[in-house]
């Protein structure tokens, strides 16, 4: 296979490297060749290429190297040090859209758009999306603690439609309460994709090249993983808060899907839903009261 590449083009080698199939390196050659585009020169496009080839053969993901990736309709850049969005995660926050457009539709006048909150926000992939699909009828609270994220989120906040339609907001979940709290207090729906792997399992469930180039601070979390969660439903609960009314959160598997689940009741009905290769990937909470306090104008802020 080796010898067929470097016959057919000796920059396919080192893809090989990374893909193991022909094919595979074949087709990464092409989206290398795409994203760099047809302006390139031709000598300063060829260093770029083998600078992307060699990349690529280190292991580097190939949304590194490519310097983008999609979420659904969307084409978000990907830098090193950020989080690279997952299909996974598209699946479930496609599936939250009717639940918020209801909500929308239901309780709420003309005059005031939906609140959500996109917590551990990363590329900005959730809040970016839910954005652009529901236009002026949405403003998103976008919250990371990594200034590299959040600068990340913003640049791919650039779609004019959705300019001015979420507010970045620098928050440790965990140690700084008081800066989250009083957005998701506000809040209609909150999203949130934690870290949610423990130390135990990072090896199990994650490929070399995931633990080599993405940010750790994306991966784990303590409390076998569940530390976000925790945290999160413990602090909506003391503040005795009737916001948000739906809580969507990505897990990694079916047990800690269970934990989450428990860790909601009996204040939300839960839901476990799976994604297209039938893993328990999100649990979809609803308040099981609807006495919803009336909505207190805020003004967010943009950092
Ligand atoms: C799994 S990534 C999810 C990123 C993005 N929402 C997505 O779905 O692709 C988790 C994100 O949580 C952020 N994060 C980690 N620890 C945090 C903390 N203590 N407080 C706030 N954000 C944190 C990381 O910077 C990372 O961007």
């Amino acid at each position: 296979m080796v010898a067929t590449a470097r016959r057919r083009n000796p920059l396919l080698v080192p893809l090989l490297w990374a893909t193991r199939s022909l094919a595979q390196a074949r087709r990464e050659w092409t989206w290398m060749c795409e994203e760099l585009g047809p302006s390139v020169k031709s000598h300063a496009r060829m260093l770029r290429l083998q600078r992307m080839c060699k990349a690529r053969g280190r292991g580097v993901p190939l949304q590194y190297v490519l310097g983008s990736e999609s979420f659904g309709p969307l084409n978000l850049q990907c830098r090193k040090g950020v989080f690279i969005p997952r299909w996974e995660t598209y699946e479930w926050v496609l599936r939250c859209l009717p639940y918020m457009k209801q909500l929308y539709e239901q309780a709420h006048d003309d005059s005031r758009p939906l609140e959500v909150v996109d917590m551990c926000t990363g590329s900005g992939c959730i809040a970016q999306f839910v954005a652009s699909a529901l236009h002026d009828r949405v403003h998103v609270t976008a919250i990371d603690v990594s200034m590299k994220a959040l600068a990340l989120a913003r640049h791919n906040n650039r779609e004019e439609v959705c300019r001015g339609r979420v507010g970045f907001v620098r928050a440790d979940v965990l140690k700084q309460v008081d800066v989250w709290l009083p957005f998701v207090a506000r809040c209609d729906v909150l999203l949130c994709n934690p870290p949610y792997i423990s130390d135990a399992d990072l090896v199990r469930v994650t490929s070399s090249s995931v633990r080599r180039y993405e940010p750790l601070l994306a991966l784990c979390a303590d409390e076998c993983g569940d530390a976000f969660y925790r945290k999160v439903l413990r602090e909506i609960h003391r503040a005795a808060v009737y916001r948000p009314r739906y809580i969507a959160f990505e897990v990694g598997d079916k047990e800690q899907a269970k934990r989450v689940v428990q860790l909601a009741s009996p204040h939300w009905n839960a839901s476990i839903w799976k994604d297209s290769a039938g893993l328990e990937r999100c649990v979809f909470l609803e308040r099981t009261t609807n006495n919803n306090p009336p909505h207190q104008p805020h003004k967010f802020p943009v950092y």
